[in-house]
This record gives C-alpha cells, sequence and structure tokens, in this order.
C-alpha cells in the first residue's frame, strides 16, 4: 500500500548475494552489478584516458551530480524526529466529541504517530541555527483515517494576513537579489508600510525571536482551522504546543557566543536528547469559539495577525506528544517530508482565514516541484493507511495504488467492472452558508496596534531591552524617512515604545562614524574593513 518501511539499509527482498565470495555487504552498482574497484575509472593505461562505456564511472557521478533537490523556498533548514501523540479525550470537563469527530481525538490514551519538522525560516538549509527567525513547528499525524499535518510556528501571530503579501514580505527578509545579504533597510522599508506586522515584530526583535532550541520552544497553528462535531456544527480552533521542558529564549548577545562555537547547535540538542532516552514532550492545547463573526469582539478571530487572549478564550489541553526516535536518514525523511495545511482528516475544516485558504495552495504546488509529482508514495509521507486511488503515472512512480481484488484494468470511476468505489458518508458535512460580494478589500477590524502594545508591556525589562537594541541595530540600516515612520509605528503601539526605540536610533546615529550598511543584526562592516586597513 505504498507505506513500505525501508527507508534505509537493505530494502529489497532479494538482498541475498548468491556468487561466490558475495555477500549482502557486497558493493554493487544500482543495478545490481557486483563493483570489483571502487578505486580507479577504467582507462586507456594507467594514464588515461577515460572511456565512454565505464558505466559503473557514469553511473556514480551522475547520480551525485542530482544529489540535491531544490531547498525548500522557505524553512529550508530543519531538524526532524518520530514520536507518538496521545490524547486525553477531553476538552475542559466536556468529551472532545461535544467539538469535533475527528477519530484520533476521541478516546482517552489514544495513541497516534507523528513525524515532526522544526526549522528556521529564511537563510538556506545549512544557515546558522542561531539567526533571528520564526522557527517552524510542523507535525504531521498518521492518523486512522489518513494524515493530518498541522504546520505551525513557534510564535502565535504572522506578519501578514493576506496570502497575496506573502512572496513580498518573504522578498523583504531574505538576501537583497543584488548584495546577496539581508538588509534591515530593505526590510523596514516593508514593515513601515505594513503596520499589521507590529504585533510580530515586537516578538521576532525581543528574546522570543531566537528560542535557544527546538526542545524549548513553543508552537502555534497560527492561523484559525474549524473543528466539526458529529452533527456537521463548527467551531472555530487555535491550535498550540506547550513545551513540557519549559520554554527558553536567547538575547542577541546568547545567541552570538553560541554561533560562534556551534551554529548547528538546535539540530544537535534535538538528536542528542533523543539518543539519550530524554524524550522532549509538548502539551496540545486548543482555544475555541463558537463559529461566526463575533462582531463583539475588537479583532476579526481569523485574523492570524492577532492572538485570542486566553482570559476570554482558555487554553484547554488536549494531549500529549512525545518525541522519541531520531531520522534514521535525514534526507529520506527530514529532507522529503512535506506538511501541507490542506492535509485534515474527517472532524477538522478550514475556516475562512484567507491566509490559510492561501498556504493551502501553497504546499502541495511546491512540493510537486520540490520534491516530486509523487512525493506522496515516499514512505515519510504516504499515510500508513491502505491507499486507493486512480492516480498513474508521472515522474518517479514507485508502486500503483490499486486495492486487493480491484480489476486492475479499472484506473476509472465509476465502473460496474470491479473498479475503486466512493466510501460511505459517516456523518453530515459541515455545510457553511455564504452570501456575498466578491471583492478585493482588507477586513474592517483591523486593530493593528493595540496587541501589539500589550506584548510591549508584557515583556519583561531584558526583554524590552533586548527588543529595542535589536530593532536600533536593523532599523537604522533604512533610510531615514524608513526609520520615522517604524517611530511612529511603535508609538502608536506604545509611547514609551516608540520613544526608546527613537532614543536608540538617535544615539546609534550619533556614535555612527562610518556610512557602512548595518545587516539584520546591525554589524558595520565598514567598521572592521576600515580597521583592517588601518594595520
Ligand atoms: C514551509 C508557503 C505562511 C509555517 C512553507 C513552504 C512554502 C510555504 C512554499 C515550503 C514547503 C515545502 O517546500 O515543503 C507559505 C505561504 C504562506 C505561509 C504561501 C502564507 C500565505 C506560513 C505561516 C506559518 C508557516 C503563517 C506558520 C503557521 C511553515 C512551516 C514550513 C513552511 C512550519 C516548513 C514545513 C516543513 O518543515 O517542511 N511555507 N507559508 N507558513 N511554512 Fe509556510
Amino acid at each position: 500500500n505504498g507505506t513500505g518501511t525501508a527507508v534505509t539499509g537493505a530494502g529489497s527482498s532479494q538482498d541475498t548475494r548468491t556468487a561466490a565470495g558475495e555477500n549482502a555487504q557486497t558493493l554493487t552498482t544500482r543495478q545490481g552489478h557486483p563493483v570489483t574497484n571502487n578505486q580507479n575509472s577504467r582507462t586507456v593505461g594507467n594514464r588515461g584516458p577515460v572511456t565512454l562505456e565505464n558505466y559503473q564511472l557514469l553511473e556514480k557521478i551522475s547520480h551525485f551530480d542530482r544529489e540535491r533537490i531544490p531547498e525548500r523556498v522557505v524553512h529550508a533548514r530543519g531538524a526532524g524526529a518520530h514520536g507518538v501523540f496521545e490524547s486525553y479525550g477531553t476538552v475542559g470537563n466536556d468529551p472532545i466529541s461535544k467539538y469535533t469527530r475527528a477519530k484520533l481525538f476521541q478516546e482517552k490514551g489514544k495513541q497516534t504517530p507523528v513525524f515532526v519538522r522544526f526549522s528556521t525560516v529564511i537563510h538556506s538549509s545549512h544557515s546558522p541555527e542561531t539567526l533571528r527567525d520564526p522557527r517552524g513547528f510542523a507535525v504531521k499525524f498518521y492518523t486512522e483515517d489518513g494524515n493530518w499535518d498541522l504546520v505551525g510556528n513557534n510564535l502565535k501571530v504572522f506578519f501578514i494576513r493576506d496570502a497575496l503579501k506573502f512572496p513580498d514580505v518573504i522578498h523583504s527578509l531574505k538576501p537583497d537579489p543584488i548584495t546577496n545579504r539581508q538588509d534591515g533597510g530593505r526590510i523596514f522599508d516593508f514593515m513601515s508600510n505594513t503596520p499589521e506586522a507590529m504585533h510580530m515584530l515586537t516578538f521576532l526583535f525581543s528574546p522570543w525571536g531566537i528560542p535557544a532550541n527546538y526542545r524549548q520552544m513553543q508552537g502555534s497553528g497560527v492561523n484559525t482551522y474549524k473543528w466539526v462535531n458529529a452533527d456537521g456544527e463548527g467551531h472555530l480552533v487555535k491550535y498550540h504546543w506547550e513545551p513540557l521542558q519549559g520554554i527558553k529564549n536567547l538575547t542577541q548577545p546568547e545567541a552570538e557566543k553560541i554561533q560562534a562555537k556551534n551554529f548547528n547547535h538546535a539540530t544537535q540538542d534535538l538528536y542528542d536528547h533523543i539518543a539519550k532516552g530524554e524524550f522532549p514532550q509538548w502539551e496540545f492545547r486548543v482555544q475555541l469559539m463558537p463559529d461566526g463573526d463575533h462582531p463583539e469582539l475588537d479583532f476579526d478571530p481569523l485574523d492570524d495577525t492577532k492572538i485570542w487572549p486566553e482570559d476570554q478564550f482558555p487554553m484547554y489541553p488536549i494531549g500529549k506528544m512525545t518525541l522519541s526516535k531520531n531520522p534514521e536518514n535525514y534526507f529520506a525523511e527530514v529532507e522529503q517530508v512535506a506538511f501541507g495545511t490542506g492535509v485534515l482528516v474527517d472532524g477538522l475544516d478550514f475556516s475562512d482565514d484567507k491566509m490559510l485558504q492561501g498556504r493551502t495552495f501553497s504546499y502541495s504546488d511546491t512540493q510537486r516541484y520540490r520534491v516530486g509529482t509523487n512525493y506522496l508514495q515516499l514512505p515519510i509521507n504516504a499515510p500508513k493507511k491502505h491507499v486507493a486511488t486512480n492516480q498513474r503515472d508521472g515522474q518517479m512512480t514507485y508502486h500503483v495504488d490499486t486495492a486487493p481484488g480491484q480489476n486492475p484494468h479499472v484506473n476509472y470511476e465509476p465502473s460496474s467492472l470491479n473498479g475503486l468505489k466512493e466510501a460511505p458518508r459517516s456523518a453530515p458535512d459541515h455545510k457553511p452558508h455564504y452570501n456575498g460580494v466578491l471583492i478585493r478589500e482588507t477586513i474592517d477590524r483591523q486593530n493593528n496596534f493595540k496587541q501589539a502594545g500589550e506584548r510591549w508591556r508584557l515583556h519583561e525589562e531584558w526583554e524590552k531591552e533586548d527588543l529595542v537594541n535589536n530593532l536600533v541595530d536593523a532599523i537604522s540600516a533604512a533610510e531615514q524617512h524608513i526609520q520615522d515612520k517604524m517611530v511612529e509605528l511603535f508609538t502608536q503601539c506604545d509611547p514609551e515604545y516608540g520613544q526608546r526605540v527613537a532614543e536608540g536610533l538617535k544615539k546609534h546615529a550619533e556614535m555612527s562614524n562610518s556610512n557602512g550598511q548595518a545587516g539584520m543584526n546591525g554589524k558595520k562592516e565598514s567598521d572592521a574593513v576600515a580597521q583592517a586597513e588601518e594595520r
């Protein structure tokens, strides 16, 4: 059924070699030919030239030439692990069935295997793990109803609220297309024109923007989803992961110290703890709201730049996840794994959150390009349950999705010749009602600054200090009118916030005696160049 376990190792049922002197460890080509000399190419004389019929050399080099697949356009650097999710079966004092019929949650103690990939967002696949960046927290649940992916981040909010802006925000954060360096001038050019980003920036430039490692950080679905119960009734839901190891973040100076010695520290931390048997755990929590627009709130419940205040929408613990097994092969599992927000099971649904809808197109679209048309046949992505489709062929088809007893000539539906049949409907669909005008407009309740101001006031003093320093470092690379605009936006969040950033920028300008461009961390490269020239 395509859920083969062979990720590494022999993988084939014919792994015994029969020729004299050969055994399972005998080196072969991918054609199964024994390799008798892996040190020398076949040449005319021992000084060459090399001949073109040299199958072993060509296979080896041409496979090597293709070892890399395109890296993820975002979240390229990651680490992953296998584990299990265990349901508590309840939401507060209610059985969970009151809100969702999703089978993985129904019974207390029910276990579902998971694979998790943590990541940084902006830079390439071997960039330092100490960089200021949101962290990805993507979970694949291999449920009895097929796969459910919860593709989240560590922070509970996002920069933008419309998927149309995603390429823009990412381009501003990625390296400059000419200099190939991340540049605070470009970042804050975009952000100063994007007031809804203030809440995210108030997290990102504080120590919350550099989690100490992947084990000690939270996770959040960020977008608003729906739960659907057996009667087809929907509730709005937000998902959260709380690390049972506690939360630990780094100030910029702390991160720089680690980066000087180890730029893989988060990958190493996760791998080493699991290898030692110190399995990280997260509690899974949800916030719920009856389905609807909720005009009584001063924010839109579908706006991913907002949190749902916990005093009004409590966090209900509904289960626990434990990661207990490292990947056997990084590429096969962590690199090729493909998560998507469209991958839901019965009882879980989409809300009208515009970002979520845009994301849902993006993930499987990029994965058909990044991994290939048949990416869902790879063991890490295939459900652990039986798969039977009429999808056929395409690059790298590994097997045919037929069912036992199915007429192999029938790869279409409907058919009276023993083809695949639709599943029986077990519960009513959730049927939201739509009656609206097709338009291009932003949401009404934008309220871009209130929660950002609250976040500023919730930060402890050391976090505020780090936040202001980091903002000043990065914003000082921007042109003066952009700096002024940023101060104005922070002042709208909280006058003290704006004032401290303004003072920091003023001091920075006074101290700056060179024209060097600051990067995201504000390092003046021209200072280093000047010092080198003096020497
Ligand atoms: C990865 C698009 C917003 C979390 C990706 C990838 C794309 C993408 C194209 C690469 C996927 C791959 O190659 O497998 C988008 C778009 C967004 C958006 C278009 C907005 C419209 C978000 C948000 C979150 C998020 C709000 C957090 C909740 C992630 C994570 C990954 C990812 C965790 C890495 C998954 C992995 O580990 O393989 N995103 N994204 N993204 N995105 Fe988004």
